[in-house]
């Protein structure tokens, strides 16, 4: 049987991406290992956000020249959005490859692989496909938590940011279809699904970029359907941009259940002038007046973030109102990123004024009250009895399993004789542990 190796840089929809590919070639008879010395097939589900994410895949794959040369008969591909990106360019810097794999085309891969086998020709397909939308619904991983990608694309266009150019624009899955892949998901023994889109609550909107009517959300209605299959215990999504959470929105997970009270809210930044030239529709003002809304409607509600720091022209004064809006909020986790220009995307055409020690200064800043705020909100929790999905036998310790609440919390508890994976059980939180709790099942 042949082997195949697949190594994923980049977002969750990238992991999406190679696990849905890893079934599809699971499906064609190749099995899927863990040692790239032992695969027939090498695959890199690439990412293009920042230039860092481009380099540590290039390096990787340089890396496999190697085992190129002691098997010429291996087989290398790069898919992703540096695939779709780079195209052709890439076969050339590393003549080592044998094909890439666009993010329009990655519902080919079994085709390419087939024909390099027949004709050992090199080949680089990049054309944007809506096939993708349709094609990529397997699932290799069977695991009680389970994604499903319902958008692809985006039409937002945020200065900084190469994901129009390299997922193309944004379209939304059939509603059928992601129902009946959450229902087959949820026979397989899935109980909590992630939703996954680039902008993920504008789920159905045609691509109109324009906010939609405060009661008017198909997103809201997908949510509303996915929670009546019995026994789907936990829903989440990521990401959302702010602007689409109106009431109809808000409501739909006020009143739910089964919708995590966990959102990411990607702020980006907290100055109007830096907001402005990243092209994000919201203001320091309006996006807390939606996180104040949010709050209001949503019991026990904590928010997560990205911000960039080091955005041409952030001054001392755009940083420190990022950073007062970031502890006003109290996010409990954000993912702070240096700003890396990237090419074709706006921002890039203007130089990248701000210091690399700047941006590691304010990094730095950021990580520090984040870490200040987990740290004192897990303490807080001692004590506090959490509703956890049990999720199996803890990976350092295997005497305890984990699980998370809510909130996305990691909690750490010794297993009695009932324990099963998949279930919601109640742990009295004992002690924290810095970045996770440990408790005992009540
Ligand atoms: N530089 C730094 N960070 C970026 N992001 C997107 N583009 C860039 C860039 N050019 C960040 C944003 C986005 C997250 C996925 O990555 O914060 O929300
Ligand atoms: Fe990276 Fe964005 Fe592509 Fe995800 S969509 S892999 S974050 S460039």
């Amino acid at each position: 049987m042949m082997k195949a190796f697949i190594k994923t840089y980049g977002c969750q929809m990238n992991e999406r991406d190679s696990d849905a590919l890893a079934a599809d070639l699971v499906k064609a008879g190749y099995s899927i290992t863990d040692v790239e010395a032992e695969a027939d097939i090498l695959l890199f589900n690439t990412c293009s956000v920042r230039d860092a994410a481009e380099r540590k895949a290039k390096g990787k794959i340089g890396f496999m020249r190697k085992l190129k040369k002691q098997n010429p008969d291996l087989i290398i591909g790069v898919m992703g959005c540096m695939a779709q990106r780079m195209g052709n360019t890439l076969l050339e810097e590393l003549p080592h490859l044998d094909f890439v794999l666009g993010t329009g085309q990655l519902h080919k891969l079994l085709e390419v692989i087939e024909q390099v086998k027949r004709e050992r020709v090199k080949t680089a397909l990049t054309e944007p496909s809506p096939e993708v939308l349709t094609g990529l619904d397997g699932h290799y991983g069977n695991s009680i938590k389970g994604q499903i990608a319902i958008t692809r694309g985006c039409n937002r266009f945020c200065s900084y940011c190469i994901v129009p150019y390299v997922r193309g624009r944004e379209l939304s899955r059939e509603k059928g279809d992601i129902i009946a892949e959450a229902r087959e998901m949820v026979s397989r023994g899935a109980r909590e699904i992630l939703l996954l889109g680039q902008n993920v609550a504008a789920y159905g909107l045609n691509g109109d970029i324009r906010p939609p009517a405060p009661d008017h959300s198909p997103f809201a209605e997908l949510l509303e359907e996915l929670e009546t299959i019995p026994e789907l215990l936990r829903i989440r999504f990521t990401s959302p941009y702010p602007s689409y959470f109106n009431s109809r929105l808000i409501e739909t997970i006020a009143k739910s259940d089964k919708i995590c009270h966990n959102i990411h809210l990607p702020l980006q930044s907290g100055s109007d002038r830096i907001l402005k030239a990243m092209n994000r529709q919201y203001t320091n003002e309006s996006y807390r007046e939606k996180v104040a809304e949010l709050k209001s409607a949503i019991k026990d509600l904590t928010l997560s973030t990205d911000v960039i720091v080091g955005f041409p022209g952030e001054t001392d004064e755009d940083f420190a109102l990022t950073r007062e809006l970031m502890n006003d909020v109290g996010f409990e986790q954000s993912y702070i990123f240096k700003y890396s220009p990237r090419p074709g995307a706006k921002s890039a055409e203007v130089p990248d004024s701000i210091p690399e020690s700047v941006k590691e200064e304010r990094n730095q800043i950021l990580l520090d009250d984040l870490s200040k705020r987990i740290v004192s909100r897990l303490e807080s929790m001692v004590g506090s009895t959490v509703t956890v999905l049990a999720e199996g036998v803890s990976a350092r310790n295997d005497a305890r399993w984990t699980g998370r609440t809510d909130n996305n919390i990691v909690v750490h508890f010794e297993p009695d004789d009932t324990i099963k994976a998949g279930t919601l059980r109640q742990v009295k939180i004992t002690r924290s542990g810095g970045v996770s709790l440990f408790g005992e099942l009540r």
